[in-house]
């Protein structure tokens, strides 16, 4: 009878187990819209936005105290020197000890000029295709750009020419220059389309990016190129993703498009953001690719734009940054 009695349990446990898995699939405590509860939330709001500033001053202090945007966005000497240990946002249990070969690639302190007025993040949403805001964007005083994006003249009209800072994940070194262990020339040639920016790499995220970042480093150090290479702090991409876990978003990492926005509340006084839409339908009910120049979709269970988009679309809603989501006016 005992025996029994302890074999039912466990089995009673896993059923009840299962049963409240299943109630939370069926009813789950948060759900993300679909696409089209976001459209006709987004054409009910309306195009009116208002800036906010008590809402842009509270934002800059969050991002502020919790993550310190102005001294650690970047890893430098100064908040890095030669034996700190790096611990990687995007692993367990692995670090890097700053040494003879990675302290002198680290720049002096955070070489941004304060303060940034209006700040432009550009997000790589195919809701950008025609939207004709290429001038817009260009009139920005700095234009934060992810991921090395297409500005062939194709392109232009929409996303416009000028950039101040694109990030670069390591997997597109990897991808799109044969991890830089051949020839560098198309690497160099291509990263002159945003001239005399700051590249934001990931190095210290995860083991691969390390290599990768570096060699990246040494491509545009070698090449005399105009670029100067900052490596995102792992300290500041960790506590910015509790900042967003804190208010909801579940991803295993954020977007880089999360990253840059964070970033710029933080040290921009007005953040307009272009490309975030994660949806495959448009305010017009047509398709919408899911990059302006590819329809190439992330892995499914690596970020929750739609999660974060909704969080954006607080944002806008409070006038705290402006999402720019319609065409834009000639
Ligand atoms: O590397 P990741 O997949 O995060 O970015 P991406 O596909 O190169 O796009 C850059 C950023 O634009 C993303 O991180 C998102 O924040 C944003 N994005 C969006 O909101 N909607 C899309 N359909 C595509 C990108």
């Amino acid at each position: 009878m005992l025996v029994r009695c302890y074999r039912v349990k466990p089995a009673v446990w896993a059923a009840l187990f299962v049963l409240v898995l299943c109630w939370f699939y069926i009813f789950p405590v948060y759900r993300v819209p679909s696409d089209t509860e976001i459209v006709d939330e987004v054409l009910r709001q309306g195009g009116v936005w208002e800036k906010n500033q008590t809402g842009i001053d509270l934002y800059r202090k969050l991002l502020t105290d919790c993550c310190d945007p102005r001294r650690n966005f970047a890893v430098t000497k100064e908040n890095s020197p030669m034996g700190k240990v790096l611990w990687y946002d995007g692993e367990f249990y692995h670090s890097h000890t700053v040494n003879n070969e990675t302290y002198p690639l680290f720049v002096q302190r955070n070489p941004l000029q304060f303060p940034l007025k209006k700040c432009a993040v550009v997000g790589n949403s195919g809701i950008l295709r025609h939207s004709k805001c290429g001038q817009h964007i260009d009139r920005a005083d700095f234009i934060l750009r992810c991921n090395l994006p297409p500005l062939s003249k194709d392109y232009v009209e929409d996303v416009g020419t000028r950039t101040h800072l694109v990030t670069a994940n390591p997997s597109i070194i990897e991808k799109r220059f044969q991890n830089l262990l051949w020839s560098r020339k198309a690497f160099v040639d291509n990263m002159k389309v945003y001239g005399s920016s700051y590249m934001y790499m990931p190095a210290f995220s995860m083991k691969p990016c390390t290599d990768l970042s570096l060699r990246a480093s040494y491509a545009l150090a070698d090449s005399s190129s105009n670029l100067t290479m900052l490596f995102a702090n792992p300290e500041f991409l960790r506590t910015v993703g509790k900042f967003w876990k804190a208010r909801g978003v579940h991803a295993k990492r954020l977007s880089t498009g999360l990253f840059l926005i964070s970033l710029a509340l933080g040290l921009c006084e007005e953040v307009t953001a272009y490309g975030f839409w994660p949806f495959a339908i448009g305010l017009d009910g047509k398709p919408v690719s899911h990059h302006y120049y590819d329809n190439i979709l992330p892995y499914k269970w690596f970020h929750t734009m739609p999660e974060e988009f909704v969080q954006l679309w607080h944002l806008h809603q409070s006038g705290t940054l402006r999402l720019r989501l319609e065409h834009c006016p000639p």
